[in-house]
């Protein structure tokens, strides 16, 4: 991977022509890169902002947890939106971010990754990628602003992840032997791809790619729902990007956000 006094202008040379993109900043370490988003938000930032960090000491996930973020082994991004009424559903915000980066890396290296709800990239059933979308409303109810978090494995470090995660997560070249997937690159395609679906709201056509794409349509899955396990099948993805349960006994359960487990076959 490129580091060095180069690194911010080849980015922001790479992200030039990218559709919807308006600056960029890249930090060699950060606490988390949507942390100084947010920053930039409350400071009147404009959409298209895009935070980069090389390592991040507190990066942090869904449901309140760490993102390990090892320095110069992953894209740790932020993307600032300001998004319209046309655009006010953060559920499919963050379904854009999902099918954006499986478009960057389908694009780069022709390899098709699992999206697992609601917005984890898999391959060989290990995390290869995770995105959080964090929002401000409004007094209206509207959005003022989200940063759209995206942290992509790129390669694994050399003592490994942390010793919890390690045999569940993989990096791009793990499995990606054939060529080098470069930094500058791998943002650019992302916030490319991310530009163009964004732009393109209302039309959901790129959630073809997600159902399509999806590594839990028809499987018996796991959720918590108010502290309690529940179990069902996910039979659909609906046009906010939530999904469908199928509980049995003509029941069925939409959900919005949470944490899915696939129950997988014994065998
Ligand atoms: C998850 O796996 O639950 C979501 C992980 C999101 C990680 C990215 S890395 C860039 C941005 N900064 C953060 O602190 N988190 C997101």
């Amino acid at each position: 991977m490129i580091y060095g006094h180069s690194i911010e202008s080849n980015i922001r040379k790479s992200l030039a022509d990218c559709v919807f993109f308006h600056s960029v900043e890249y930090h060699r370490c950060l606490t988390s890169t949507s942390d100084r988003a947010k920053e930039l938000a409350q400071d009147g930032g404009a959409e298209g902002t895009v935070i980069l960090a090389g390592t991040q000491t507190a990066g942090r996930g869904r449901m309140g947890r760490h993102f390990y973020s090892p320095e110069g082994s992953g894209l740790y991004m932020s993307i600032l939106l300001r998004p319209d009424e046309l655009r006010n559903d953060p559920g499919l915000l963050t379904a854009c971010g999902a099918v954006a980066v499986w478009q960057a890396i389908y694009k780069l290296a022709n390899v098709k990754t699992d999206i697992k709800w609601v917005n984890d990239l898999y391959y060989q059933q290990k995390k290869l990628c995770g995105i959080l979308a964090e929002g401000q409303f409004n007094n209206d109810g509207t959005l003022a602003y989200v940063i759209l978090g995206i942290g992509i494995n790129i390669t694994r470090p050399e003592h490994g992840y942390d010793p919890e995660i390690d045999d569940k997560t993989i990096a791009l070249h793990d499995f990606i032997l054939d060529r080098q997937i470069e930094y500058s690159a791998l943002c650019a395609a992302v916030t490319e791809a991310f530009g163009d679906i964004y732009n393109k709201l209302p039309n959901l056509d790129f959630l073809d790619i997600y159902r399509k794409q999806s590594c839990v349509l028809g499987q018996n899955i796991t959720y918590l729902r108010d502290g309690q396990l529940h179990q069902g099948k996910a039979i659909a993805i609906d046009d906010h990007a939530r999904l469908v349960i199928d509980k049995g006994e003509c029941r069925k359960e939409i959900l919005s956000s949470g944490e899915i487990s696939l129950v997988r076959a014994a065998l």
